[in-house]
């Protein structure tokens, strides 16, 4: 499978965020990551719809939308027709996980599913054939800029062996200090998708970062 990185608007310039979009437009970046944060799941507050409208509106390639809120399905459908391509929620934010994968489903986009990183992969069990990503988060959500969880490469063999014979296209994401000293790591262990805001956006040249991560999940 190909590898995806997505660079995290979140980490953006948000005084020159059409600047930032062209960049990540004129770079090998596969996906905009777009991480929405509600202060009531995560202890943070980032950006919503207005935001989501400017991105998609120089955006030319597909908008991965992280959900860190609570109850995601009264805005799965505000975000699809806002232009995103995929929706992921958080398992510890949905009591009735398999409607809200539907919903998503419904909307006409990729659904993924979050997991803390204290929530074991095994409770994706019942649903995993009808994902199309799970996002292990390797550092708890909330922040940009954080020290990577060791422990994400043992749910990534979980993960692994959750979906043979079951679900193997299924894209496998990662999300939270991941930069050039672990991509290739992670993608050895099976990553697909790699999500990176500090490591792209306070890089001296952020183009070329994204150049160095795609050869280094390539290699
Ligand atoms: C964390 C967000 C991430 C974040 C990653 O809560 O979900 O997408 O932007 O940032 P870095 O790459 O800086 O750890
Ligand atoms: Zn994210």
């Amino acid at each position: 499978m190909k590898h995806i990185i997505a660079p995290s608007i979140l980490s953006a310039d948000f005084g020159n965020l059409q600047r930032d979009i062209e960049m990540i437009n004129q770079s090998e970046a596969d996906w905009f990551h777009f991480d929405v944060m509600d202060g009531v799941f995560v202890p943070n507050i980032s950006f919503g719809f207005p935001i989501m409208k400017a991105v998609k509106k120089h955006a030319t390639k597909p908008i991965d939308v992280h959900l860190m809120i609570v109850e995601p399905d009264k805005y799965i459908e505000e975000f699809a027709d806002a232009g995103a391509d995929s929706i992921t929620v958080h398992y510890e934010a949905c009591t009735h996980l398999h409607r809200t994968i539907q919903l998503i489903k419904a909307s006409g986009c990729k659904a993924g599913v979050a997991l803390n990183p204290h929530t074991p992969v095994i409770l994706l069990q019942d649903v995993i054939a009808d994902l199309d990503l799970v996002l292990i988060m390797s550092v708890n959500p909330g922040f940009g800029g954080q020290i990577f969880i060791q422990n994400t490469y043992k749910k990534i063999e979980d993960l692994k062996r959750l979906i043979q014979g079951v679900n193997e296209d299924l894209i496998i994401q990662v999300d939270g200090g991941i930069g050039l000293q672990n991509i290739t790591k992670l993608a050895n262990a099976g990553v697909n998708s790699f999500v990176a805001g500090n490591a792209v956006f306070s890089a001296d040249n952020p183009t070329e970062t994204i150049a160095d991560m795609k050869s280094l999940t390539n290699s």
